[in-house]
């Protein structure tokens, strides 16, 4: 067997057929795959989107099991974006807002969500009516109420503890979020 796989650097852009999704046709969603090898790449990775102008208002889900490390990479994104204080993960309140210099966001984790009386209930259509960065763990089980991602990020925990992800911008915004 050969050496495991470098997913560090490897870009492709890939042609989506989008026109089949209601989208507009001709939109080019960028994929990108990177390897963390340990948590200090994903502090780099959330420091580098953090940086980016697009982060202020955009949309970002995060997908992946159980203990991928979808919550740490948005605790280390909300310190990178100057977040202060303790972070509370959202699994209990499916939202937690947070303030960062200038900033609103909202981080939602729709693991318990079930009943979709709540998306109106709860405000969250206001929420993506706003200004500020919102980010989702979970967004498969609020399908069809969330809107188009800018940015997909999928992590995968390999039993080597190395975390491969994928990236993959939906929107311009996505785009901008992840271009080199
Ligand atoms: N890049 C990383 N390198 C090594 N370990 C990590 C990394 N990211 C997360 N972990 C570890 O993985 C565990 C689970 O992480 P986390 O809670 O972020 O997962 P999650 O995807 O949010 O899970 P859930 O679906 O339950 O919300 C934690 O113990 C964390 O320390
Ligand atoms: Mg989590």
């Amino acid at each position: 067997m050969g050496p495991a796989p470098d997913f560090r650097n490897e870009r492709r852009t890939i042609e989506l057929n989008v026109s089949a999704a209601g989208h507009q046709p001709g939109i080019v969603a960028s994929e990108t795959a990177l390897a963390w090898a340990g948590e200090e790449d994903t502090i780099a990775f959330a420091h580098k989107l953090a940086a980016r102008p697009a982060i202020r208002e955009a949309f970002i889900e995060l997908r992946g099991d159980l203990g991928a490390g979808k919550t740490t990479f948005v605790r280390h994104l909300l310190r990178a974006l100057g977040v202060a204080g303790r972070i509370k993960s959202p699994t209990y309140a499916v939202v937690e807002p947070h303030e960062a210099p200038g900033l609103s966001i909202w981080h939602f984790d729709f693991y318990r969500f079930s009943d979709p009386r709540e998306w109106e209930d709860a405000g969250f259509r206001d929420v993506f009516a706003s200004h500020g960065l919102k980010i989702a763990e979970w967004p498969d089980k609020a399908t069809g109420l969330l809107p188009v991602p800018d940015l997909v990020i999928a992590i995968e925990a390999l039993p080597d503890e190395t975390r491969a992800v994928r990236l993959t911008a939906r929107t311009a915004r996505g785009q901008e979020l992840i271009a080199p």
